[in-house]
């Protein structure tokens, strides 16, 4: 069979050629959103006086039955089946016969695979938004869970400030939470309907926009037919999505690695999320984070060579638009995967907080050192000199900074007095960081609050 666009053709393609341009093999996952945005056209067409009633009916029932043979797996492409656009309408006209030539009147595959995409991509934004609820979910259970393990907080890698565990859970769980808010509002800007645009400059059947938008739910139709063509910034968004979520999860990933070494051992991840080495007998790798990590590189270079493939396109419809749709599938799976991996991988590890308190160190406090002469009424700036003095005399005598007399403390500054004793608290240190978003006790259980009530919520 010839395909649908041959009239004007008198020779053949090449077969390299023929395979080259064909996309049915990747495209083909839209099939739901082709019948559905084909319906849709049906009934507008109807309502445009292009199709009898009958007519109408008839391609909708013959759609449901292409469905059906995708559905369960029996759809049996042909050669000639370029793409999901074509191999649906050929496959409508054996179950309808000629009435099938009706459905494209008016409508190019610019407008179909535009509005195929955006149908596509509104379902898989809802997947999405579910696991980035549950990965949420899953620090949110633990913060609350642990809330009393304490840990070191690091910067540069080196041992910071003492934070409770549960901060850093939320600290993810809050990047992810941003996520999800951006995922919707791409969403939104996506949610237009570019259907009735023609190939590029409208329909001249007056077909009503405004009725297909409402009956696919899109917002509203798009305001210019070449823009509705070839408008792929929704491509583009959902990529650097896709690539700014996977950074979050690296990120996610490369703490909980370095944790789950035996050099840290705060973390160990469950056998489920693990595997093993086939020569070293005692390993147990945390591969599950290793792949988030690496994967990220992979989403973020289907983003840069999409955005290579927009860069110097004319205006409308160029078949280069057709690369639009492997890194998209690409980094929706990926991400898809890797969030749910996330979850996993989360919800299952075991900590181990005594190695995580034993691992703080009084000079971890030098700015409490510091901050409890400010409350004398000492200047930070100078109160930071005379902690880093007490660190120095510290070291040089090998002792912790606890172990420092009040005398000794005195040489340094004459407003240290007895308690200065309570300095040393982990605890203490901990909850007097109690401003809104610190690692207190106090505005950690607020973040929990907040972000339990949105996981709820969602
Ligand atoms: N398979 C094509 C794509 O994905 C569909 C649009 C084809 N349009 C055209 N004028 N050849 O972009």
């Amino acid at each position: 069979m010839a395909s649908l666009w041959g009239g004007r053709f008198t020779g053949k393609n090449d077969s390299l050629m023929q395979s080259f341009n064909e996309s049915l093999r990747f495209d083909r996952r839209m099939w739901k959103a082709d019948i559905v945005g084909s319906q849709a056209y049906a009934a507008a067409l109807a309502q445009a006086g292009i199709l009898t009633t009958a007519e109408r009916d008839t391609l909708v029932s013959g759609l449901d039955k292409v469905g059906e043979e995708w559905e369960s797996g029996k759809f049996v492409a042909l050669p000639t089946d370029e793409d999901i656009h074509t191999a649906n309408e050929r496959r409508l006209g054996d179950f309808v016969g000629a009435v099938a030539g009706k459905l494209h009147t008016g409508r190019s595959r610019n407008d179909q695979v535009a509005t195929d995409m955006r149908l596509w991509l509104r379902e898989e934004a809802e997947n999405l938004k579910r696991f980035l609820v549950e990965l949420i979910g899953a620090a949110v259970v633990r913060a609350e869970r642990e809330i009393d393990v304490i840990m070191p907080g690091y910067t540069h890698l080196q041992r910071a400030q003492p934070i409770r565990w549960s901060h850093l859970l939320l600290s993810w769980a809050w990047s992810w939470h941003a996520d999800a808010e951006r995922l919707q509002q791409l969403t939104q800007r996506m949610n237009q309907l570019p259907l009735g645009s023609g190939a590029l400059a409208g329909n001249p059947f007056n077909v009503d926009r405004a009725f297909l938008a409402e009956k696919l739910g899109f917002e509203s139709p798009m305001p210019n037919s070449l823009y509705g063509v070839s408008d792929r910034d929704f491509v583009a968004e959902i990529l650097f999505w896709c690539s700014l979520t996977m950074v979050h999860l690296s990120k996610f990933s490369e703490d909980l690695i370095i944790y789950s070494s035996a050099e840290f051992g705060f973390v160990q991840l469950a056998d489920a999320y693990s595997t093993g080495s086939s020569l070293m007998p005692q390993k147990k790798n945390p591969d599950s984070l290793e792949l988030i990590r690496g994967k990220t590189g992979r989403v973020f270079g289907g983003m840069a060579g999409f955005m290579m493939t927009l860069k110097g396109l004319p205006s409308t419809y160029n078949k280069d638009l057709q690369e639009d749709k492997e890194p998209m599938f690409d980094a929706v799976d990926t991400i898809s995967a890797c969030l749910q991996i996330a979850a996993g991988t989360l919800s299952t590890l075991t900590i181990n907080s005594d190695k995580m308190k034993a691992s703080l160190s009084n000079d971890m406090l030098a700015t409490d050192l510091a901050e409890y002469l400010v409350r004398k009424g000492v200047p930070f700036r100078e109160t930071h000199h005379v902690a880093g003095r007490a660190v120095q005399m510290a070291e040089s005598r090998g002792v912790q900074m606890s172990e420092l007399s009040l005398a000794d403390l005195q040489t340094l500054h004459p407003s240290f007095s007895s308690d200065a004793a309570e300095i040393w608290d982990y605890e203490k240190s901990i909850d007097q960081r109690c401003a809104t978003g610190g690692t207190s006790r106090a505005t950690v259980t607020e973040q929990i609050r907040v972000l339990k009530a949105w996981v709820e919520a969602e």
